[in-house]
C-alpha cells in the first residue's frame, strides 16, 4: 500500500529500508520515557533489549545504531586479532562489511556457497588446525541472504554449522538483518533459527519498518563486552528511546505482516518471469532477483527504463536487477510494476529490432 504521506509518485522497489514508521511508531516515539543510554540508562532502550532478548531466546541484548555495528560488534566481541571470520563468499558480512578487517584485525574467509548456504566439507576443512593455519575465532551465517536473493538456507544446514563451529572452539554469528523474513517464511519462531548461533543481529528499519537500528543478541557477557565495544565505536547515544521506541512497535508488532511481502514477492516474480527476455528466481521471502541477461540490455539501462516509467530497482551485478518487496507494496503496486517492466521490455525490444 502506498503511505499517503509518500511524497514520492513512483513505486520504489529499491529495498525494504525505504519503509517508513507506522502511526503507532510515532505514538510510541512521543510517548517514551527517557533517560541517559551513556549514564543510568534509558528505560525505553531497556525495554526493547529486554523484549528482543525474549524474541531471540537470548540472555540478553543491545540497541544500536545499525545491522552493520551489530555484526561488527559480534566479531570485535568473539574473535581475537589474527584469527579467521569465516563468512559465505556472497554473504553480506564477506562482501559489504569485511573492510572491518582494518579495525578487527581478522581476516575474512569466504566459503564457496549455494543459494546462500556455504559449502559443509569447505567449513569444516577451514576448521580444522594444521601448521601455521590461522585459528578461526568466528563463523558468520545469514538468513534469509540478501545476495541469494533472500532465501532461507536450511535450520539443519545451520545447526551442522553450528556443531563443526563448536568442536573447533570457534563462536557462530548469525546475520539476520531479515531474520524476521526467515522466520516468517519457514513457520518457526525467530529463537528456533538464533538458537543456532551465539550471537544473532537483526535490523529494525527494513521490513519491520522502524526509522534505525538494530539489536545485537547472546550471552550476558558477550553482550556486556559487545556494550563496551559499542562506546568504543561510537555507538553509545543519549535519549535514544526515541528510536528504540520504534524498534518496540517493530520487533513486537511487524514481525506477521511480512508474509504479505513476501506473497507480493512471488506475484512481481511470476508475472516478470512471462515477459519476453526477462527471468526471476522463485523468491522465499521479500527479495526478487531479475535477470536481464537476455533481453539486450543491461541492468544500468534496465534501471534508467524502469525509472522513467516510475519503478525504482537497483542494478545487482551486469544483468541481475534486485527488487525488495515491502509494507507500501499493494497488488496494485504489483501491477503497476509489472506494467512497468512489460513497457521497458517493449521498448528494448523495438531498439534491438531497428539497430538491425
Ligand atoms: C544481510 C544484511 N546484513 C547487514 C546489512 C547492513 O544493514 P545496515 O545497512 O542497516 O547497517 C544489510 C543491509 O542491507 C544486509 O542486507
Amino acid at each position: 500500500m502506498r503511505d499517503s504521506i509518500d511524497p514520492n509518485p513512483s513505486l520504489d522497489l529499491r529495498s525494504d529500508t525505504v519503509t517508513r514508521p507506522t502511526p503507532q511508531m510515532y505514538e510510541r516515539i512521543a510517548s517514551a520515557p527517557l533517560g541517559d543510554d551513556g549514564l543510568d540508562g534509558d528505560p525505553t532502550a531497556v525495554e526493547l533489549e529486554t523484549v528482543a532478548a525474549e524474541i531471540l531466546g537470548k540472555a540478553a541484548a543491545l540497541y544500536v545504531p545499525s545491522a552493520t555495528m551489530a555484526n561488527l560488534l559480534a566479531i570485535l566481541a568473539q574473535a581475537q586479532r589474527q584469527e579467521l571470520v569465516l563468512a559465505e563468499a556472497a554473504s553480506h558480512i564477506y562482501m559489504a562489511e569485511r573492510g572491518a578487517a582494518a579495525l578487527t584485525g581478522t581476516f575474512y574467509q569466504g566459503i564457496a556457497g549455494t543459494l546462500g548456504a556455504m559449502d559443509l566439507d569447505a567449513v569444516q576443512e577451514a576448521l580444522q588446525p594444521s601448521g601455521a593455519k590461522l585459528r578461526v575465532g568466528v563463523v558468520c551465517l545469514e538468513t534469509s541472504h540478501n545476495n541469494a536473493g533472500g532465501t532461507v538456507p536450511p535450520l539443519a544446514y545451520m545447526q551442522a554449522v553450528q556443531e563443526m563451529a563448536q568442536a573447533a572452539g570457534a563462536s557462530v554469528h548469525l546475520d539476520g538483518a531479515r531474520l524476521m523474513n526467515a522466520a516468517v517464511a519457514l513457520g518457526v519462531g525467530p529463537a528456533g533459527i538464533a538458537a543456532f548461533a551465539d550471537t544473532v543481529s537483526v535490523c529494525l528499519s527494513k521490513g519491520l519498518s522502524a526509522p534505525m537500528g538494530a539489536v545485537l543478541a547472546g550471552s550476558r557477557e558477550t553482550i556486556g563486552r559487545c556494550r563496551q565495544l559499542r562506546k568504543m565505536l561510537g555507538g553509545n547515544q543519549r535519549q535514544v528511546g526515541i528510536a528504540a521506541a520504534a524498534g518496540i512497535v517493530a520487533i513486537t508488532t511487524m514481525v506477521d505482516r511480512l508474509a504479505e511481502d513476501h506473497v507480493s514477492a512471488h506475484w512481481l516474480a511470476c508475472g516478470i518471469g512471462e515477459i519476453e527476455g526477462l527471468s526471476a528466481n522463485d523468491p522465499q521471502t521479500n527479495i526478487v532477483q531479475v535477470d536481464v541477461g537476455a533481453s539486450g540490455a543491461d541492468a544500468r539501462a534496465w534501471e534508467q527504463a524502469l525509472r522513467e516509467r516510475g519503478v525504482l530497482v537497483r542494478p545487482w551485478g551486469r544483468y541481475r536487477l534486485r527488487c525488495v518487496t515491502h509494507r507500501h507494496v499493494g497488488p496494485d503496486d504489483i501491477d503497476f510494476g509489472l506494467r512497468a517492466f512489460r513497457s521497458a521490455s517493449e521498448h528494448f525490444a523495438a531498439a534491438a529490432l531497428a539497430a538491425r
